[in-house]
């Protein structure tokens, strides 16, 4: 038994539908369907114009649909991965900030900023790994350890990262824990088991693991895998880390959506990649490499019974017509995000420290590359 298994706390996310039925079935029922293409011209002109006249900013994740990224890149804000989208609310001016992507993005952003307005497309859109973390069992799990950190990942409530020392992204968190691993402390990682278990893996640090997952990660299949790379010998495997170690394993770059984005780059002879994550990333990676080809990785085999389709549904939630009714309505306080002042100022502090320790590293890369630079320039001085 590895020390990872011996280390399992064993709290399975209760699916919230799994009468033989795809526990994510609920959820798809809320997802808008697509506007006629003369309404979806007229609801983009309306968001611009909103925007401008309600002085809002749109921050989207990787995973919304096509159309909402275009908005947010064309419009001065961003589409990028959860910690990006967090520091780039804060630092914005704008004093409204629509947040297209899923609740605890809308509540990151709402504790870094608590004075700022931030509005949802859909309340309803949640994250399997923050529902399968529920406050109480969580807080019991810690008060068991007290002797360890809590770091918690960014797919949380705000109660739960008020309960936590560190809160981290998938970018920045194998350099999280590998720092606290130096410093001697011994970890309780919630909620994602793959992310922890890869995490463990890469830093060797004594880790308690939390047992919740990602409904459409957890999809991603080896077996699979394998014989879809058998067709594309060529190709390179890109994969996120909340995947299960198996799919892991046969990965070319594993990393957060932007180290998925960014993969590409590091094979300039490779044309062909294979993408295990949320299909909403491919929008991105065909922008950013018009002459490369993108296949989707499996997530299930021909015998199942539930193929899933590697889109979270509570990402889909988020649509066009929800931005404008938003916009429409600020002020009234409808699909604002809320938090318990004391709540969101302990919930502050472990993000507040991960973004320190992110600008930190930023300032170290920036101050190398410097020394290298002026390293590597060889005055033209002395005799010839
Ligand atoms: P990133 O932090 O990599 O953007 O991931 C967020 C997420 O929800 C992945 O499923
Ligand atoms: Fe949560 Fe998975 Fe959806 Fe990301 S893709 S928001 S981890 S359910």
């Amino acid at each position: 038994m590895s020390i990872n298994e011996q280390k399992m706390f064993q709290v399975d996310f209760d699916l919230p539908q799994s009468n033989n039925v795809c526990s994510t079935s609920v959820a798809w029922a809320q997802v808008p369907n697509e506007p006629s293409a003369a309404e979806r011209d007229a609801l983009i002109a309306r968001i611009k114009a909103l925007l401008i006249e309600k002085k809002a900013l749109l921050v989207a994740h990787y995973y919304v649909h096509p159309d909402l990224q275009d908005l947010a890149e064309a419009t001065g804000g961003i589409v990028s991965d959860s910690l990006e989208m967090a520091r780039f609310g804060r630092d914005h001016p704008a004093q409204t900030l629509v947040v297209a992507g899923v609740r605890f993005m809308g509540e990151s952003a709402k504790i870094l900023s608590p004075e700022k307005t931030v509005l949802v497309p859909d309340l309803r859109a949640e994250c399997s790994l923050d529902l399968g973390c529920p406050i109480d069992e969580f807080s019991a799990f810690c008060d068991a350890h007290p002797d360890r950190t809590v770091v918690v990942y960014a797919n949380t409530s705000a109660e739960v990262k008020a309960r936590a020392d560190w809160m981290v992204t998938s970018s920045i968190a194998l350099k999280i824990v590998a720092h606290l691993k130096e410093q001697g402390k011994k970890i309780i990682w919630a909620p994602d088991r793959h992310l922890g278990t890869y995490i463990q893996k890469q830093t060797s640090a004594d880790m308690l693991l939390w047992q919740g997952s990602c409904i459409v990660h957890n999809e991603f299949k080896a077996i699979e895998l394998e014989n879809l790379k058998a067709k594309h010998p060529d190709a390179k495997v890109l994969v996120h880390p909340e995947s299960p170690d198996s799919v892991v394993q046969l990965a070319d770059v594993v990393g957060s959506t932007s180290a998925i984005l960014n993969g590409p780059a590091q094979f300039p002879d490779t044309h062909t990649f294979i993408v295990a994550t949320d299909n909403g990333m491919l929008h991105q990676l065909r922008q950013k490499y018009p002459t490369h080809s993108f296949i989707e990785a499996p997530t299930a085999g021909e015998s199942a019974t539930c193929k899933s389709c590697a889109h979270c549904p509570w990402m889909a939630m988020n649509d066009l017509r929800g931005v404008v009714e938003v916009l429409e309505k600020l002020g009234t306080g409808y699909n604002e995000i809320t938090i318990d002042p004391a709540i969101a100022e302990r919930a502050k502090l472990p993000i507040t420290r991960m973004l320190d320790f992110a600008a930190a590293e930023k300032a170290k890369a920036q101050q190398t590359e410097q020394s290298k630079e002026q390293s590597d320039f060889q005055p033209n001085i002395g005799p010839a």
